[in-house]
């Protein structure tokens, strides 16, 4: 039986995961681990909790007692780090808080996961069958590509903006205590998440939010910057395959395979608010939109080639691109879909 610890369990990915897993009887214990930033949402997950299998222990990763606390009291076998500060225009302005969380508070957790699976370089296979640090990192980490090629688990890290310099040591932190201390550990990268529930900062929800309030819809310079765009329920499935597959010591790229630019997804998304609730002027949404300054530093391109064991298990097959759009937005609307 395994025991869990979800950082960053209440934000969005992290949230997502939880309901996913919860009811995933191979997991004695389900402890979600959450400093409660303006991220999170406990008021979506809050039933949850009433699973007295699922604890909620609010506490910062970049606070080592908290840390120590909580790997003390539940000792888990499992790690999966989520818990970050994710928004990349903050930690323009912010880059300490990105370097104290994401860097450190990995490191924090990475001390703590080796204290208590690893004795001299040899795993203490008798206390776990199966121990693993899972971090869940960010396509980011590779920097920016130009309208070829795709990054994959072998590119070179080059990353530009303080959110994916602070993601990108974390990682380094933690293919490094794999190869010096031998922690099992996993690294997986995924593409620009969507689906309900994201914060109102993130590209998609800011749109629909925009509509809402019938406030203008700002666009970084031309809108042609690219990213691809993958599920968040997509994103949740590949984790929990490399949860059950994953080999220690490996890394894996998660893609959506649905590149636009930002210009297209906020057209596309303008036109399935129309099909939702029509309006008369046919440009009223599309007049929204307005070309802002660009993003400092703003990479070009993301885009990943998804890892090949996703394929070989067939596990994104049903996801339609456009539908999952269709609930995300609907959910932002406020209307049942
Ligand atoms: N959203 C994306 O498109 C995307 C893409 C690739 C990778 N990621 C990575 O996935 C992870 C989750 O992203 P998200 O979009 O769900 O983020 P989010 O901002 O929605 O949620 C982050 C969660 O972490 C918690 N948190 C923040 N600081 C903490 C701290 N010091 N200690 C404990 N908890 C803390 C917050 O309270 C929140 O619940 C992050 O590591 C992010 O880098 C996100």
């Amino acid at each position: 039986m395994n025991i869990i610890l979800i950082t960053g369990g209440l934000g969005f990915i992290g949230g997502h995961f939880l309901n996913k897993i919860k009811d995933n009887n191979s997991f004695e214990k389900i402890i979600v681990f959450d400093k409660m930033t303006y991220a999170s949402n406990y008021k979506r997950l809050k039933n949850i909790f009433e699973n007295k299998n699922i604890l909620l222990v609010k506490g910062d990763i970049a606070n080592k007692n908290d840390v120590q606390r909580v790997f003390k009291k539940h000792k888990p076998n499992i790690v999966i780090n989520f818990a970050a500060e994710s928004h990349v225009d903050s930690s323009i302005n912010k880059p300490e808080l990105f370097l104290e969380v994401n860097t450190k508070g990995t490191l924090n957790l990475l001390i703590e996961a080796k204290k208590l699976w690893i004795n001299e370089n040899s795993l203490l296979k008798e206390t776990f069958e199966k121990s693993i640090f899972f971090q869940i990192s960010t396509d980011e980490v590779f920097g920016s590509l130009s309208t070829h090629n795709l990054f994959d688990e072998r590119s070179p890290y080059s990353p530009n903006s303080p959110y994916s310099a602070s993601k990108a040591s974390a990682d380094h932190f933690v293919k490094a205590f794999h190869k010096t201390y031998n922690l099992p550990t996993i690294i997986s990268y995924s593409s620009n998440n969507f689906g309900p529930y994201q914060n109102e900062e993130k590209l998609i929800p800011k749109i629909i939010s925009c509509v809402k309030k019938n406030k203008d819809i700002p666009i970084y310079a031309d809108g042609t910057n690219i990213r691809d765009w993958i599920y968040v329920e997509d994103h949740c499935k590949a984790i929990n395959l490399i949860l059950e597959k994953g080999k220690p010591g490996k890394q894996y790229c998660i893609g959506g395979s649905n590149e636009m630019s930002n210009l297209e997804i906020c057209k596309l998304i303008l036109v399935n608010i129309d099909q939702l609730i029509p309006c008369k002027n046919k440009n009223k949404y599309m007049d929204k939109i307005k070309f802002v300054k660009d993003r400092k530093g703003h990479d070009f391109r993301y885009a990943l080639k998804t890892s090949k064991i996703f394929y070989d298990h067939g596990i994104f097959k049903k996801s339609s691109f456009e539908e999952n759009l269709r609930i995300t937005i609907a959910h932002f609307l406020n209307l049942k879909k």
